[in-house]
């Protein structure tokens, strides 16, 4: 495992990989790795012959100073469990400076739409800085083909507007949500929270996998307000969107079309950790 810190130099490593003829493939993390990251990784190993893994905690991304400062940071556990578990892996850990020079500011971005429903409308401005920063590491690392998790389905979808709208020739691919045992949608941000509370919180995806049972009967505007009855009941999970949309565009349904994909979203807080989720309705 090599670990690099400056652009500089990856680009180079990367200039010398590509004149080998081998294909790049990029994991873009935030760190506090777990078995979610674990399994873009693999996926990536298995699709491409260098796999570069950033780590960069990205300021521009938290409309929250407060979820910033709380992130969880794990520098020498996240390089252990990578190398424990890979061989020949290129981890790219900038500093902002690296990234953003010294103006740490967020490009604006049209993604015709996907930006301002859900994470969007409570994350003001979260999209562009996740724009921003995965459109400079795709300049950095020039990846063949870039993984990321269907647990941040907006997010995937935007990412794969940026493609289409900077033209940047990287592949896109997404690869499934990984849970912990309890059904419980795996995160960096459930370290956060009481054992106690970490196994009620599958509330969410046990409420996610009823959806899907309910979808193929009731109408979306019935499951809605069920969705809602019953976090208003639960002891301590607070809701702050249910929506059913099309995957495609992620508008929210109000009639189900013939052809079309959709996802139920769920995002929830957990004491005061904000936790998302979200599931696939048609298979
Ligand atoms: P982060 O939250 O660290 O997630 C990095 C990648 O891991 C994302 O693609 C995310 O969807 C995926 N991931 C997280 N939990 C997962 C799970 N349980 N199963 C499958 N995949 C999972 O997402 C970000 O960082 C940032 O926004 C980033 C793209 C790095 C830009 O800063």
């Amino acid at each position: 495992m090599q670990v690099f810190r400056e652009k500089e130099a990856i680009k180079k490593a990367i200039q010398n990989a590509k004149s080998e003829g081998k294909s790049i493939g990029l994991v873009p993390t935030m760190g506090a790795l777990h078995e979610g990251h674990l399994s873009l990784v693999e996926n990536a190993v298995k699709e491409t012959d260098q796999v570069v893994v950033s780590i960069f905690v990205n300021p521009t991304q938290f409309n929250n100073p407060d979820d910033l400062e709380k992130y969880p940071r794990t520098p020498q556990k996240d390089l252990q469990l990578l190398e424990g578990q890979f061989e020949n892996l290129w981890v790219f850990i900038p500093g902002a400076n690296e990234l953003y020079g010294d103006n740490i500011l967020s490009e604006n971005f049209d993604f015709d739409g996907l930006e301002s429903v859900m994470e969007g409308k409570y994350r003001n401005g979260h999209f562009d800085g996740v724009g921003t920063v995965v459109k400079r590491l795709f300049e950095i690392i020039k990846p063949d083909k870039a993984f990321f998790g269907e647990k941040d389905f907006q997010q995937l979808q935007i990412i794969r507007k940026l493609i289409e709208k900077t033209g940047l020739p990287v592949d896109i691919v997404g690869c499934p949500i990984l849970r912990e045992e309890s059904g419980l949608a795996r995160s960096s941000r459930n370290e956060r929270l009481s054992s106690q509370n970490r196994e009620k919180a599958a509330f969410i995806y046990e409420t996610l996998k009823d959806v899907k049972a309910l979808f193929g009967t009731k109408s979306a505007q019935y499951i809605t307000n069920w969705v809602e009855e019953r976090f208003e009941k639960h002891p301590f999970l607070k809701l702050e969107y249910f929506e059913i949309a099309d995957s495609r565009t992620l508008k929210k349904i109000n009639e189900k079309r013939k052809g079309s994909q959709y996802r139920a979203f769920i995002a929830a807080y957990a004491e005061d950790i904000r936790l998302i989720d979200n599931i696939a309705l048609d298979n």
